[in-house]
């Protein structure tokens, strides 16, 4: 699953929430966060299109990894450019692509990192959403406005679309699962 949408939009908070359901049911999950990753597997790359770009596929890489290996995989990324998404979804296969999408207003208002003030300060170069696109999602699974549902509301819209796709099932089909399917 693959979350993506601006800074502050709420993409780790309902990936952790949904991760920790499926894996309460028994499957096996693992996040793949940007900030996580930037701190380790991407070290030292920027926010330069190329250096995002490096780093979504490289997220991509690690997420088909596991997923061919039975684990659920959430990924939560900026992941600012439609291309690099679509070789995310051609690298990993089964792709459920989530566009969590409140109100830019609604990121600046929340501004969790304190970055907005940053960028919009002029602080910060290359910040997405401020000066740094944003290329929406043109036909995402799932669309999360953050600023009218809460993060149950959200796990549950998601949790929804992956039981319609048969995602889930699967999941919970799992031996290890089975005592919980
Ligand atoms: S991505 O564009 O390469 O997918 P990623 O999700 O890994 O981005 O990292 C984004 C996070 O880095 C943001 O949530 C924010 O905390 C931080 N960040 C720092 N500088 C920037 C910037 N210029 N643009 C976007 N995010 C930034």
């Amino acid at each position: 699953m693959w979350f993506t949408g601006l800074s502050g939009a709420g993409k780790t908070t309902i990936a952790n929430a949904l991760g920790a359901e499926l894996g309460a049911a028994g499957a096996r999950v693992e996040v793949l966060d940007g900030d996580v990753v930037r701190a380790h597997l991407s070290k030292g790359l920027g926010f330069s299109r190329e250096d995002r770009d490096v780093n979504v596929a490289r997220i991509a890489f690690v997420a088909h990894l596991l997923a061919r290996n039975g684990v659920i995989v959430l990924v939560a990324a900026v992941s600012p450019y439609r291309a690099a998404r679509e070789a995310a979804r051609a690298a990993v296969g089964d792709f459920v692509e989530v566009h969590v999408a409140p109100p830019i207003e609604t990121c600046v208002a929340r501004d969790t990192k304190g970055l907005y003030k940053k960028a919009l300060a002029g602080e910060i170069a290359q910040f997405t959403g401020v000066s740094d696109p944003y290329e929406p999602p043109e036909a995402p699974e799932v669309t999360l406005d953050t600023s009218t549902i809460d993060v149950a509301a959200g796990v549950q819209r998601v949790l929804a679309k992956l039981v319609e796709l048969g995602f889930v099932e699967r999941a919970l089909a799992r031996p290890d699962a089975r005592s919980l399917a």
